[in-house]
């Protein structure tokens, strides 16, 4: 195992971006950030599904959340479109230090592991549109999502990914997804700075009109 830390294996994930946006020092200082945060974020486990109350078109918007800022932008999503939400959650819930989620998702990418996790309700299969949200981690999908998607299959539904992340934008995701869901018809993903979610609304709203979802 490399005796690097984790921060700094995670630099190595980034994929350099042509404007420049993303730059290894820029996602460095985020991570420090990240650790903070995760620190002191209040975890808000215990998030429930809850049925839409408006012409939600019958949508479902899936998530998974570490630290907050997915969770964040899953609840403006369904805000805006008024469909219904849904967590995904580990049976066995990750480590609140940064540098051992960081290890422990590391591992669990380089073993393709499948970890468990709690029934969703709603049911997604009763939904014609999934909304997907997770926060890059090393480079796409927390492992958890890979095992929502391979015990709730897509099928030829509408599918809709959107992300935060620190520099990484959706990564390898999108190329994952059409992977995991070929007959899926996969719409243009979202992408934010994790940091930046709470003034994101106004791009989240021209992404959701340009999609003819809202
Ligand atoms: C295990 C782990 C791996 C990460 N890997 C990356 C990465 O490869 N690229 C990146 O830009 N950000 C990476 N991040 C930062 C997260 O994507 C970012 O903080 C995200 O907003 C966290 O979302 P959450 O609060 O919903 O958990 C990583 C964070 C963690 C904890």
């Amino acid at each position: 195992m490399s005796q690097k830390s984790p921060p700094t294996m995670l630099a190595h994930l980034i994929t350099p971006q042509r404007n420049g946006r993303c730059s290894r020092r820029e996602f460095l200082r985020s991570a420090a950030l990240g650790a903070v945060a995760v620190a002191t974020v209040p975890l808000l486990r215990g998030h429930t599904a809850h049925a839409a109350t408006t012409g939600g078109k019958n949508m479902l918007i899936v998530y998974f959340s570490h630290s907050g800022h997915t969770r964040r932008l899953a609840s403006c999503i369904q805000r805006l479109t008024g469909g219904d939400l849904a967590e995904i959650r580990p049976l066995a819930p990750y480590p609140q230090d940064y540098d051992a989620v960081v290890e422990m998702a590391k591992q669990e990418q380089r073993r393709n592991a499948r970890p468990a996790i709690a029934p969703m309700q709603p049911d997604p299969a009763d939904y014609d549109t999934l909304f997907l949200g997770y926060p890059n981690w090393w480079g796409t999908f927390p492992m958890p999502v890979f095992t929502f998607l391979e015990s709730h299959p897509v099928g030829g539904r509408t599918l809709v990914p959107f992300c935060t992340h620190e520099g990484s934008r959706l990564g390898k995701s999108e190329q994952d997804l059409r992977r995991l869901c070929p007959q899926a018809r996969l719409l243009k993903g979202f992408e934010v700075r994790g940091s930046r979610v709470d003034g994101a609304e106004p791009s989240v709203k021209a992404w959701l009109s340009e999609l003819g979802l809202i």
